[in-house]
């Protein structure tokens, strides 16, 4: 069974390979090198937290691309299981470390090739969706139809275009999703990053038979709802 891949052919798999690899490199460096120092953007990353626990995500979690679990811990806070998956063993390995117990799951995946092995109630991913190749988007979003239980909800945080950091271009390269990373051993890598506005991505996703509000904070966003009743 396929992932949300884009279906029709897989021309960006180099780029999600690469992607994949990327973070698992930079697992040992990520919760160090993820935010410059004073942290300019505290306050927003906060409110983000906040909504969340407002949102009390219950039951059966998936998190998708959870990374070291700057998110996992919160989500145990309130749910009965988190399946916490993600592509890079050295990030679930520091999930593991910072959120242990049996109420978490670590899977070892690659999003676009797993196939959801429950109905869950509630889907959460932070700081992915701007990795998803256009392409792939609408995939994506089925996957997460298909992931959800009746009456399951999302959550998701992301960041926007702002001033905070930068991005850096790929020279040559007329793709405007991609960007160039750098790790501090000085190796480059190629991502996807993709900056969706809030009124856009809520209109997209609104297309596509979901019924999602999306507000920014400061240079992020966050979304939450689920699928339209008449989808
Ligand atoms: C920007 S980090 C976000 C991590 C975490 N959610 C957070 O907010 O700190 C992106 C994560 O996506 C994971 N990832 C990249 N490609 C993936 C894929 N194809 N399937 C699953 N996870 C993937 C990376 O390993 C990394 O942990």
């Amino acid at each position: 069974m396929r992932g949300p891949s884009n279906g029709s052919d897989d021309r960006d798999r180099s780029v999600i390979e690469e992607q994949i690899a990327y973070y698992d490199a930079r697992a040992l460096e990520y919760d160090e090198t993820g935010v410059p120092q004073p942290d300019p953007v505290a306050q927003h990353g906060q409110r983000l937290r906040d909504e969340l626990r407002a949102f009390e995500p219950r039951g059966d979690v998936l998190e998708i691309a959870c990374g070291t679990g700057k998110w996992t811990a919160l989500l145990a806070e309130f749910a009965d299981r988190v399946t916490a998956l993600d592509s890079s063993p050295r990030m679930l390995e520091r999930n593991r470390e910072k959120v242990a117990g049996d109420r978490v799951r670590h899977v070892l995946a690659d999003v676009f090739s797993w196939e959801p092995d429950a109905a869950y109630d509630v889907v959460f991913f932070a700081f992915w969706l701007s990795h998803v190749p256009p392409d792939r988007f609408d995939a994506f979003w089925e996957f997460v139809h298909r992931s959800l239980g009746s009456g399951g909800r999302v959550f998701f945080v992301d960041e926007g275009r702002h001033e905070h950091w930068f991005e850096e271009p790929l020279p040559d390269d007329d793709n405007p999703s991609l960007v160039l990373r750098r790790l501090s051993d000085g190796s480059t890598h190629r991502a996807v990053k993709v900056f969706w506005a809030p009124e856009e991505l809520q209109a997209r996703l609104a297309k596509l038979g979901w019924s999602i509000t999306v507000q920014g904070e400061g240079p992020f966003y966050w979304g939450t709802g689920g699928r339209r009743a008449d989808a």
